[in-house]
């Protein structure tokens, strides 16, 4: 499809269909051009074990096609109806505890479940059957949002589907009993029908099991998927198809999801309340746009103004919900949809935000959506284009799951915790960042960012050090090279197979218990760590900070090891919200600079660029305030030398850019005055994007 993407999930079958001609009339005026439809109508298509009635979607979909919308359309697998569940009470998802989850919500299925699965694809079989030649049919959106509410099932049907996935991984038990430890506490199986999965324990379960569970689950929903996947891709050829992503989720590897889609999507639901949600946001949509190696996603879900599952619910406010939308395309989405198209009157979610709002067409939030419509009319030609980063953030769901086990020496190691401090530095520089997989070649990027590698195997080490041998420039984080694949502790000192690379050994882990901080001294600037330090010692390194307080005073705290021709970097703590000046020194020595010289605070600037070298900088002001931002080149390639650091103004006399505000129409040149949550598009001509 032409242009970017405009519309949202629409629930028809909650209304009568004379309301279905006001709603195509009432999408055409405010510019929709895609709607998903039928997440939730299995009930409604399949209405007994016996029958369908596909007639009100064959209505639907004509009408929709007629106003020359096209559809989105689901798979609808993720509500199994009462029937299904009465007939096949087994499928019902089991807890940890052993207690059977009922019906009267959604996504009540056990993902090992052979009569759901068995029901899922054959409901996706005669709908693509059905509509693989509509006209309307633009894409299909398989179930919706795995792992939301059920993650994991522990039922006889997921026990027998883990132990087949053991045999798999480890071949024998005596494989298993190797890599689970279970010479520890008389844990050995003697065979794999011993093994049950992780149910609650009198005490701490081990270790490998769980990580394996948290492997299987994964990979059990990721089989559910890929089922539906192969009869669409088998039935509807030529249609591209995706599931919604749930952005940064600790359930599914989506690096291994994202091989399985034909393009990304996502759904997003930062919080009005949190006065950083846009930091998190752009972190989400760079790991987005990163799944499939840069290539443009879809926002799948957005509330075009307040949730209705917090426990105090924000609207957006007059602008927010503009701003907001404006920064998934700034980060590579071709579309922004919603949850919902027009608010519900009955159901869990009838508090919950719309397109088109209870109060209709008068009420301030419809004039929003009609806006927006509009303006991505404006900005259509931005659709294809591509924006990289010029640093790159390795992430790693295996190190993930395994570090946020318990029995740790502190349980404040938690990934997104550790992560979210490192984005912010980098946001805040105008830095954009790409993630890369741990399978990555690294090449890509000057400077590779791990904030945590608590398991790392010696593959990885190695194509880490080759990075750095060869130019790259690497700052790894704490309480990282701990653990192998297994979970095991690779003997010998932490950190395990980085010692070389890092030319450091870990003595002891000092975690900072809640609330206290230990000083750290950068040259002279004092900066606060938390969470975690560590007893280490330089071998090959040099010290660049110390602790400046507590037991580990007058000790290296951040070091850096020249290796080849590039270089590694260690920092022995957590040091939050204090990180900054350390990674501008990597940043300096990797020649990564922001986006934009001289962009004032709370302002995000990203550009996008078409095939033809054509540039599409967006510039978003987050904050309360009118900003001014210069629009000017670097005047040298920012990856060639020394970059721009934050707080200075290293372009005296650099040219001005000149281009078109997409938004507005108007010519910009030098700078561009930003209102309060206010936002533009430059074009820039391909020569000027070079610069
Ligand atoms: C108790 C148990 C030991 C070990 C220690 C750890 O003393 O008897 O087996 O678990 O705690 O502190
Ligand atoms: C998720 C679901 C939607 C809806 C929204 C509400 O994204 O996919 O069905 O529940 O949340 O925010």
């Amino acid at each position: 499809m032409p242009g970017l993407l405009y519309g949202g999930d629409w629930n028809p079958e909650q209304w009568p269909e004379r309301v279905w001609a006001e709603d195509v009339k009432l999408m055409a005026e405010a510019g929709v051009n895609l709607v998903t439809v039928g997440i939730f109508s299995w009930a409604r298509l399949q209405p007994d074990a016996h029958s369908w009635d596909f007639g009100w979607l064959d209505r639907l979909l004509d009408l929709v096609h007629r106003h020359g919308i096209a559809v989105d359309l689901a798979t609808a697998t993720a509500s199994p109806p009462a029937w299904l569940v009465r007939a096949h009470p087994e499928l019902l998802p089991v807890t940890a505890d052993g207690v059977r989850l009922e019906f009267g919500s959604r996504q009540h299925y056990c993902p090992s479940s052979p009569a759901y699965r068995e029901a899922a694809v054959r409901l996706t079989r005669a709908l693509a059957e059905r509509y693989r030649h509509h006209p309307a049919l633009a894409l299909w959106h398989v179930h919706n949002e795995y792992a939301d509410h059920v993650e994991e099932c522990f039922c006889p049907a997921s026990a027998a589907d883990f132990r087949r996935w053991l045999r798999q991984r480890h071949g024998g038990i005596e494989e298993l009993n190797r890599s689970w430890g279970t010479a520890f506490w008389s844990q050995h199986y003697n065979s794999f029908d011993q093994i049950e999965p992780p149910r609650t324990a009198p005490g701490p379960v081990n270790p490998t099991q769980l990580l394996d569970w948290r492997r299987f689950c994964s990979d059990a929903l990721l089989a559910l998927h890929r089922a539906e996947k192969a009869v669409l891709d088998e039935v509807s050829p030529g249609v591209p198809v995706t599931t919604n992503f749930m952005s940064m989720l600790k359930a599914l590897d989506y690096w291994e999801w994202s091989r399985h889609e034909d393009f990304v999507s996502d759904d997003a639901y930062p919080d009005p309340a949190d006065p950083r949600a846009h930091v998190n946001a752009a972190m989400n949509y760079d790991l987005m746009r990163s799944l499939k190696g840069g290539r443009p996603w879809l926002l799948m879900e957005q509330a075009p103004s307040a949730v209705s599952w917090r426990p105090v619910n924000l609207p957006k406010g007059p602008g927010r919900y503009r701003l907001w939308s404006l920064q998934a395309l700034a980060r590579g989405a071709d579309g922004v949809l919603h949850f919902q198209w027009r608010a519900s009157v009955a159901g869990a979610e009838k508090f919950h935000s719309a397109m088109l709002p209870h109060r209709g067409t008068a009420s301030r939030g419809w004039q929003e959506t009609v806006r927006l419509g509009a303006e991505l009319r404006r900005l259509g030609e931005v659709a294809g284009s591509r924006l990289r980063g010029r640093a790159a953030v390795l992430l790693d769901w295996d190190s993930w799951w395994a570090l946020e086990l318990d029995d740790h020496p502190s349980a404040r190691m938690r990934w997104p915790d550790l992560l979210r401090p490192w984005y912010a530095a980098l946001y805040e520089r105008g830095v954009t960042v790409d993630f890369v997989p741990p399978t990555a070649g690294f090449d890509d990027h000057p400077l590779l960012l791990a904030p945590n590698l608590y398991l790392l195997d010696t593959a990885t080490a190695e194509r880490l050090t080759a990075y750095v041998r060869g130019g790259g420039r690497l700052v790894c984080g704490p309480f990282s090279g701990i653990a192998d694949r297994h979970d095991h502790i690779h003997p010998g000192g932490h950190p395990g197979p980085l010692r070389d690379l890092l030319g450091i050994v870990v003595d002891e882990h000092w975690p900072i218990p809640d609330g206290a901080t230990t000083a750290v001294d950068l040259n002279g600037t004092g900066l606060d760590a938390e969470r975690w330090s560590e007893w280490i010692e330089t071998e090959a390194a040099e010290t660049v900070a110390r602790y400046g307080s507590g037991a580990l005073a007058g000790l290296p705290a951040v070091t850096r090891n020249r290796l080849g021709a590039g270089s590694a970097w260690y920092l022995s703590c957590h040091l939050g919200a204090d990180l900054g000046p350390v990674l501008d020194l990597a940043l300096a020595e990797a020649g990564v600079g922001a986006e934009l010289p001289g962009l004032p605070g709370g302002v995000e600037a990203t550009c996008r660029v078409a095939a033809d070298g054509t540039g599409y900088l967006f510039l978003l002001n987050h904050g309360p305030e009118e900003r001014l931002v210069p629009l000017r080149a670097p005047g040298r390639d920012p990856l060639a030398g020394a970059g721009p650091l934050a707080g200075a103004d290293p372009f005296p006399g650099t040219a001005p850019l000149t281009g078109t505000d997409l938004l507005t129409g108007a010519e910009a040149a030098g700078a561009v005055t930003l209102a309060p949550l206010g936002a533009a598009v430059i074009r820039l001509p391909a020569a000027q994007e070079r610069a």
